[in-house]
């Protein structure tokens, strides 16, 4: 059987940083769940499929060949054999996304794929309803939260000066908002850890999943840690 860490959280609030950086440093699969949710509206976009089209996108989710790399240090995205990993960060796929988030058939259809894609494997997976309907299972669920001032801070260094004030709080805080409608990221379920950020740095929440992991029974699998 695999061992599963499973990390949600708001937009912001570092998960995509930290799940890399765990996945790494336990030499770990990755698996960016957000990143298919943004594939699938990649395409939309790129298709000039209209939003308000269910039954299409619909379609495009469950005809979609996606292929991830499960490399946390090299997260490559491909649709049809295409390198998509640049274009599905852009702004406009960010405003699409929620479309596909929200659509129930085309949760399901992710789903099914994120659970094949982990299955008996040793996988850190990130996104918002990783902990809750992905891998309920997993053995470690971490909830990463941070003040929402923090959050837009990040995502601004992120996405340069580009983008202003009025875009970050769109990208941040309306799609946590259209997000919540369908999966309820903010609030932990039972089992799920909370570790807020806002004043940790990287390496201090990262110390403190692998520490989750531990106590889990992460170091009498490995034997990389003998318990005392
Ligand atoms: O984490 P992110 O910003 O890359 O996520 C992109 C979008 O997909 C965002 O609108 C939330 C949604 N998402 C989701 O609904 N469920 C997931 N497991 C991952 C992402």
């Amino acid at each position: 059987m695999g061992f599963l860490i499973a990390i949600d959280g708001p937009a912001g609030s570092g998960k995509s940083t930290v799940a890399k950086a765990v996945a790494s440093r336990l030499g770990f699969g990755y698996l960016d769940t957000g990143a298919m949710y943004r594939a699938v509206a990649w395409a939309g976009l790129s298709q000039g499929l209209a939003r308000t089209d269910a039954d299409g996108v619909l379609a495009l989710t469950e005809s979609i060949a996606l292929e991830l790399s499960a490399d946390p240090n090299d997260p490559w995205v491909r649709w049809d054999g295409r390198d998509v990993t640049e274009p599905i960060r852009r702004p406009e796929v960010s405003a699409w996304v929620s479309t596909v988030a929200t659509n129930p058939g085309c949760r399901s259809e992710l789903v099914d794929r994120q659970r094949a894609i982990v299955a008996g494997r040793d996988f850190v997976l990130e996104g918002r309803d990783t902990t809750t309907v992905v891998a309920p299972q997993a053995q470690v669920r971490v909830l990463l939260v941070a003040d929402p001032e923090v959050r837009l801070r990040r995502r601004g260094a992120e996405l340069g000066p580009a983008v202003d004030r009025s875009g970050l709080v769109d990208q941040v805080l309306r799609r946590d908002r259209e997000d919540s409608a369908l999966v309820e990221f903010e609030r932990p379920a039972s089992g799920v850890t909370v570790i807020d950020s806002t004043e940790l740095t990287v390496a201090q929440v990262v110390d403190r999943i692998v520490g989750l992991a531990d106590q889990a029974g992460l170091g009498r699998l490995t034997g990389s840690d003998p318990l005392v």
